[in-house]
């Protein structure tokens, strides 16, 4: 037996986070009941539907690695209209992307149907590596440089920085680009980081998740992830 959430994302319909919401939304039913206890306990033999079509697990997993391109929303619908990552990848499949990238940020998101595997890499205690090449609209002094790599506290939190590379200064426009690598996963962090020095981001680029890159994709291309891949970030998990 398992927790009704569990299951349904599990099926690879949706997150648990929003399979959640689904249950207390009054829209998830167990053998034609409906169910709105966050902890009700399920099995795979019992039926379940969510707003009257049954799921099942059946359901084929899919994990892709997307290099979004700027302008394109990190969700599954946009009530603006805005393209969505989901929107780039041609696949019937119930997919959504773990965590999120801006809307004018670019780079490396990976999207799944497997709710195990995105729950996995989106728990606090996964320590994946996040790389990112950031133009900021300052030139950073040492004492900068230093209060990021060092004592750097963002919404009173610590922000550990694994490491940060200084890639290109230029004196005429008064910006220089940067590679920053973190753990962490807080909305805007990188903005938020070089705010608290002065500095707008003006540009922003994922190029690493842990041993992946998009060095391969093209803005907006996408591929599979590999068995290999996915066995290894499920290890990472793991440690
Ligand atoms: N940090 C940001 O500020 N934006 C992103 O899109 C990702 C990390």
């Amino acid at each position: 037996m398992e927790r009704l959430q569990k299951i349904i994302a599990s099926y690879g319909y949706t997150s648990r986070r929003k399979a959640e919401d689904l249950i207390k939304k009054g829209k998830v039913m167990v053998n034609g009941q409906m169910v709105s206890e966050l902890g009700t306990k399920v099995s795979e033999h019992d039926v379940i539907s969510i707003d009257g079509v049954i799921i099942n697990k059946d359901v084929k997993h899919e994990y892709y690695i997307l290099n979004k391109p700027r302008s394109v929303i990190s969700s599954i619908t946009d009530d603006k209209g805005r393209i969505t990552v989901v929107d780039l990848i041609n696949t019937e499949a119930r997919i959504y992307p773990i965590g999120r990238l801006d809307y004018d940020t670019t780079g490396l998101i990976l999207l799944t149907n497997d709710g195990d595997f995105a729950n996995t890499l989106m728990h606090p205690s996964m320590e994946v590596e996040k790389t990112y090449i950031a133009k900021i609209d300052k030139i950073l002094n040492k004492e900068d440089i230093d209060k990021i790599r060092k004592n750097l506290i963002v919404e009173g939190r610590k922000v550990v920085v694994n490491r940060l590379k200084v890639k290109k200064i230029d004196k005429e426009k008064n910006t220089m680009i940067l590679e920053i690598t973190i753990i962490e996963g807080r909305n805007h962090i990188i903005k938020k980081i070089f705010n608290e020095v002065g500095a707008k981001v003006t540009k922003l680029s994922r190029i690493g998740y842990g041993f992946l890159n998009v060095k391969d994709l093209k803005s907006g291309e996408y591929r599979n992830l590999t068995i290999k891949e996915i066995k290894k970030l499920y290890a990472l998990a793991k440690k």
